[in-house]
């Protein structure tokens, strides 16, 4: 077959994974109804967009100081930070920090295993910073799904991102690593405040702007939160002022809302994984899967004759062989066609230049549909903000991190794009952060701390108040 018509083949095998504006308009609509169900208060139950309240409410006033600990929980590795939080610069300054590896027996293990294992690393990190005689408070970047009773008190709703630790679904995860390092008994923790990963980013980000009012991460896993009307989230007491939600929009189309888009890909990425049935959304954008949608495609592709001769390699057959980060490498401007003889050589494929520029198309398409649908979503986060205000106009800033956003030759640009379309009436600007969400995580156990100061001065007898604490 000559390599146009191979080309022609493979566009139209392709065709699925197109979605028009018009289409993504229609997402964007979905995703603000689902949204509006998990604001409600006697709707949230059996909403898949759970619109989590965070009882974050204020941005840091800059009067917070101090040295603080941060961990990091829910990306590729597991992370321990020593920030420094500077009043007069309004900075946050990381002081040193630590990887430790997750094994993936200890991911799938059990909770006492997981959190055993978060104490143990904070414990070699403290000693080799000749810390382990502070009570520093510490701030928690936990990227799950978690039921935020205060900012001290974090129910696990599910585990997601290939995690399935057993016992820690329903518990508070405040409590679960307290105990675990009580286990130890070699140091002792502060105040710990609970983060998930998109409200440390928008944190941090509004620290410097203060216009900054969505957090977005597009990595592992992804999702949004945003600063919502007190008056529109039912299951919190009060009307003024506002809060941040946490969306968690990867669990948009678990009620089945997305069936219409998902492809015979996406089935199957969702069918193997170790939670089927959940986080659909995130299955078709995010970092943990978008690789495998394409090796699914490659392998198919491969068997009708398309590809490679139609020969599969045992590595190509293998579940998750294909990274995500080869979908940037292939795509690379300038490098990607030497990267794509490099990939595929290593998975075991004899390949010719006809390959190389079919699989380059399929890389293309999954990660555009990805940047496309996050548009979608974000469209639906900035309109519904919009209206709130009731302004013609609306501004602000967003603070994203996460590789696929990161690291991707042209998500970034298409994703913006296709939100200015969908948007019309807002206009987004976009600020990366480095370790963002960390910072962030310390930025609100600072000024949870400030708070809790403040009431201890006001009160000395409010020890054991029951009232949700907010930052
Ligand atoms: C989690 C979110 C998190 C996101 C990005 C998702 O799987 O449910 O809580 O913010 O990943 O890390």
């Amino acid at each position: 077959m000559c390599e146009d018509a191979t080309l022609a083949k493979v566009v139209s095998f392709l065709e699925s994974f197109s979605l028009s504006l018009e289409t993504l308009r229609d997402i964007s609509t979905r995703l603000t109804k689902n949204m509006i169900q998990g604001l409600g208060r006697h709707t949230h139950h059996k909403a898949s967009v759970k619109m989590l309240p965070t009882f974050v409410r204020a941005t840091p006033d800059g009067t917070e100081e101090g040295d603080f600990l941060a961990l990091d929980l829910g990306g590729t590795n597991f992370r321990v930070f020593h920030v420094r939080v500077q009043q007069d610069e309004r900075n946050v300054l990381k002081m040193d920090s630590e990887i430790c590896a997750i094994p993936r027996e200890i991911m799938t293990g059990t909770g006492e295993q997981l959190f055993d294992h978060i104490a143990a690393c904070l414990g070699t990190f403290l000693e080799s910073q000749g810390l382990k005689d502070q009570v520093l408070p510490l701030g928690f970047t936990f990227s799950f799904p978690c039921e935020q009773k205060e900012i001290d008190k974090s129910i696990l709703i599910r585990w997601t991102k290939g995690f399935n630790c057993s016992g820690v679904e329903g518990r508070d995860v405040v409590q679960l690593l307290k105990e675990a390092v009580h286990r130890r008994g070699d140091y002792e923790l502060g105040f710990v405040a609970m983060v998930n990963d998109t409200v440390g980013t928008l944190m941090n980000c509004g620290y410097k702007n203060q216009s900054c009012e969505i957090g977005m991460i597009i990595g592992t896993g992804t999702n949004a939160c945003y600063m919502e009307e007190m008056c529109n989230v039912q299951r919190v007491e009060g009307e003024g002022g506002r809060m941040c939600i946490n969306t968690e929009w990867g669990g948009f189309g678990d009620d089945g809302s997305l069936r219409d888009v998902q492809t015979e890909f996406d089935l199957e990425v969702d069918r193997s994984s170790i939670n089927p049935g959940v986080h659909i959304f995130e299955k078709m954008i995010s970092g943990m899967y978008m690789g495998e949608i394409v090796r699914l495609l490659l392998v198919k592709m491969t068997k009708d004759q398309l590809l490679f001769s139609a020969q599969v390699s045992a590595q190509l057959q293998t579940k998750d062989a294909f990274l995500t980060k080869f979908i940037s490498e292939i795509e690379e401007e300038g490098t990607g066609e030497e990267n794509t003889k490099r990939i595929l050589s290593d998975l075991g494929l004899q390949w010719g230049a006809a390959d190389l520029r079919a699989v380059r198309t399929v890389c293309d398409v999954v990660s555009s549909r990805s940047a496309r649908l996050c548009a979608a979503a974000l469209a639906a986060i900035a309109n519904r903000i919009r209206t709130n205000r009731g302004l013609d106009h609306f501004k602000t800033t967003v603070g994203v991190d996460g590789t696929v956003y990161k690291k991707h030759p042209n998500f970034s640009e298409e994703l913006r794009a296709v939100v200015r379309d969908l948007a019309p009436c807002c206009t987004l600007d976009f600020r990366v952060s480095e370790d963002g969400s960390v910072k962030g995580a310390a930025m609100v156990t600072a000024v949870a701390q400030r708070i809790a100061a403040q009431s201890h001065l006001i009160d000395d007898s409010d020890d054991d108040d029951d009232e949700p604490r907010d930052v």
